[in-house]
């Protein structure tokens, strides 16, 4: 049988330890133009296209566990073999399925608005609604609500003009790659015992505003992993990474160095041990 080998496109800038990112749901790599350009000044910074998304081509089974495989498949062909991982919301579950597979990569693992719970019934259902509706009218008529909602009002309403090209790109994403990502997030297994297993620090990043996150998911989690960075934005949604920016790239770079620190000194000690 032909299998067409899939494309898992990705932009690509610096040179050092490596940062891998990944977006959310109805996004796609060019979320991070501003972290790409700020952080490749110290890092390698890789920001991929998951299945379906921006330019990567929508996977044939494109489960949450299938879209980190194709991460883990790219990172192996740039014969990349550690890095810190950084996942927006739906980019995080991906990055939880990496770690459940691949923990060894892992230098650090960021959860950008992301948690490793499973869907309550109320959201599957709402997923259920989403996809009937994108179905039907296709995602243009579903975007502006859609995207407006990530964000804390007062940012929606001093950046019209951002929301606007925003919910632009958003309705130019693939008919296809909305729903199987839909479905996929809706049959996601729990990760919590992998945050709990992992051996590399762990980057939470939370808005008390979040409409698409539930705070109570957002908080149980704090507790879960050995080694925890906590960041929380009490009037930042589900977009930390637009509505505070300086301070969220301020973040990752000090979880970058922080990661590779601890790497550093963990190796140290194993040698004197040997
Ligand atoms: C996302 O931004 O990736 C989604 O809001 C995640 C989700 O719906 O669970």
């Amino acid at each position: 049988m032909y299998h067409k080998i899939k494309k898992v496109a990705y932009q690509e800038a610096g040179q050092g330890e490596c940062l891998v990112l990944l977006h959310g749901f109805c996004e796609d790599s060019t979320m991070w133009a501003d972290y790409l350009s700020v952080l490749s000044k110290k890092y390698r910074v890789i920001a991929i296209d998951l299945s379906g998304f921006g330019r990567s081509d929508l996977l044939d089974v494109p489960s949450i566990e299938a879209m980190s495989e194709a991460v883990f498949g790219l990172l192996i062909q740039l014969h990349i073999r550690k890095f810190v991982l950084v996942g927006h919301s739906m980019g995080g579950y991906v990055g939880l399925s990496f770690a459940r597979n691949h923990a060894s990569m892992l230098q650090g693992l960021g959860l950008f608005h992301s948690h490793p719970f499973v869907d309550s019934a109320e959201k599957i259902k709402n997923r259920r609604k989403t996809i009937r509706f994108i179905q039907r009218h296709g995602i243009a008529p579903f975007a502006g609500q859609f995207v407006r909602n990530l964000f804390a009002p007062s940012f929606v309403k001093d950046n019209e003009t951002f929301m606007e090209e925003l919910i632009y790109k958003t309705s130019m994403q693939h008919v296809d790659a909305v729903i199987a990502a839909s479905v996929a997030m809706i049959e996601r297994q729990d990760c919590s015992t992998v945050l709990a297993q992992l051996d590399c620090p762990t980057l939470f990043i939370v808005g008390c505003q979040d409409n698409a996150i539930h705070i109570n998911n957002s908080l149980k989690q704090l507790s879960i992993p050995p080694v925890a960075s906590v960041h929380i934005f009490e009037d930042a949604g589900h977009m930390a990474m637009f509505e505070k920016k300086t301070e969220s790239l301020q973040i990752i770079d000090e979880f970058i160095d922080f990661c590779v620190a601890m790497e550093q000194s963990l190796n140290a000690v194993q040698s004197e041990n040997q």
